[in-house]
């Protein structure tokens, strides 16, 4: 199993460009299975979460090439199953983004319930309650879920909680639909927005996305269309906590710092100096950073997925700060790592309170998720000495090429394939 080793204290200079996002394009990809016309898409990052999609919509029969150029070439005009197998989903939950567009074009779809995941429970209910609404005949059978409809019919749909991949599987669904489906209390994340827009070039009749109030007008048939996916504001995020955790001066290119707007208040506030163009961000960070008090939400709030690299930046805070976890009920595995590397860190229910300190100090630690991965990359960045994380894997689903990006950077950071460090 492949490892990190991170000497930390060295600043971070210089300049990297920011991947496309995971979490745009693997929604995106599954839109491809509403269509037997081509999709171009590019910025595609060469993630393992992407070639999992990739591989599942192999099995369904659809054509993908994935080029070393971050362009996917997408052809689903031979789609021969409509199975989501256990296996593949049970490594990614949004392998449960197939369940709509399989169901609005070729009318019935079974596909594996995800299971457990380690930040929480994560159901899908809301998925299953939208399609029922918009007409499927849905039961649990064996572990799957099994949807067929003849046409999908248009509904007002308002799901109990914003869900980010159950509004983007609703509306695969509902732009095929027969007449308007209106989405209520819908997610209004970035990659929402982005998978809309690829939606309309396909021919959709889409208002609203970005609004809690989604309105899509169904049409017969969609067709082909080429995509560039949005930049990753998580990954880009996450890069500027590293900075604000070694200090340095970095640009990042190709990033998207309009939809970034509550990381960099934060970020601000904890004291990076921040300047921002249209598609690059410039930080630059001396001394110890101040505490900021956080609270996750959905978009436009702060994202839970920033929680764990914010508070790694807390851990050096001249000061005490409070993080509320709300999205997540087990979001917290990355403490006990933290704290292995020095930090100060309680916990009591949803928030944590965490102590700055004026130095960590590397140790072996271990990766128990995605985000917790990069926040003990930050960490380790910062510590005095050598750090070793575990489990990468879990780094590797979401991060393109880290350690590659953060070594253009002057960090000292290597790959262990494998072997056990000495
Ligand atoms: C997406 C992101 C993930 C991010 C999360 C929250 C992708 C591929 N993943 O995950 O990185 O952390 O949004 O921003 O885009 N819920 C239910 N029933 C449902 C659906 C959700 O109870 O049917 C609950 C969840 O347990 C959670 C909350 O709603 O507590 C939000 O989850 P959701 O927005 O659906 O997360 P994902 O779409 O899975």
């Amino acid at each position: 199993m492949d490892k990190l080793r991170i000497t930390g204290g060295a600043r971070l200079h210089g300049e990297i460009a920011v991947s496309g996002a995971k979490n745009a394009a693997l929604p995106i990809l599954c839109a491809g299975l509403l269509t037997a016309e081509p999709l171009t898409l590019s910025n595609v990052p060469r993630l393992n979460d992407i070639s999992t999609t990739l591989r599942l919509l192999g099995r369904l029969g659809v054509h993908a090439e994935h080029g070393a150029d971050g362009t996917v070439q997408l052809r689903a005009d031979k789609v021969d199953s409509l199975e989501a197998p256990y296996e593949l989903v049970k490594t990614m939950r949004a392998s449960i983004l197939v369940l709509g567009p399989l169901l609005a074009r070729f009318g019935q779809a079974r596909v594996s319930l995800p299971g457990g995941c380690a930040i929480g429970q994560r159901p899908v209910d809301q998925h299953i309650k939208g399609l029922a609404a918009l007409g499927a005949d849905i039961s649990i059978e064996h572990g799957f879920v099994v949807a067929r409809a003849q046409r999908l019919k248009g509904t007002t749909i308002r799901t109990d909680m914003v869900t980010v991949t159950g509004t983007e599987n609703l509306m695969m669904a509902a732009v095929l639909a027969e007449g308007r489906t209106v989405l209520d209390n819908a997610a209004r994340e970035p990659e929402v927005v982005d998978l809309a827009e690829l939606l309309i070039k396909m021919g959709a009749r889409i208002e609203g996305h970005g609004t809690d109030r989604i309105v899509i007008e169904g049409v017969e048939r969609l067709h082909g269309a080429e995509h560039r996916v949005t930049p990753d504001r998580i990954e880009a995020g996450s890069f500027l906590c590293a900075v604000g955790a070694a200090g340095g001066d970095i640009t990042l290119r190709g990033a998207a710092p309009g939809a970034m707007g509550a990381t960099l208040a934060k970020l601000e506030a904890a004291g990076l100096r921040l300047e921002c163009g249209p598609d690059w961000i410039r930080a630059r960070m001396d001394g110890r950073p101040q505490p900021v008090d956080i609270r996750t939400q959905e978009y436009p709030g702060f994202a839970t997925d920033m929680q764990a690299q914010m508070m790694a930046l807390n851990t050096l805070a001249d000061g005490t700060s409070v993080i509320v976890e709300t999205i997540f009920e087990n979001r917290y595995m990355h403490v006990q790592e933290l704290c292995r590397l020095g930090a100060e860190i309680d916990i009591d229910g949803h928030t944590a309170v965490v102590r700055g300190v004026a130095r960590l100090s590397g140790a072996r630690v271990m990766a128990t998720d995605l985000r917790a991965s990069a926040s003990l990359v930050i960490a380790g960045l910062a510590a005095e000495g050598q750090t070793i994380i575990d489990r990468i894997y879990h780094l590797d689903r979401g991060y393109e090429q880290m350690e590659v990006k953060l070594r253009a950077l002057g960090a000292q950071i290597e790959r262990l394939s494998g072997k056990e460090p000495a």
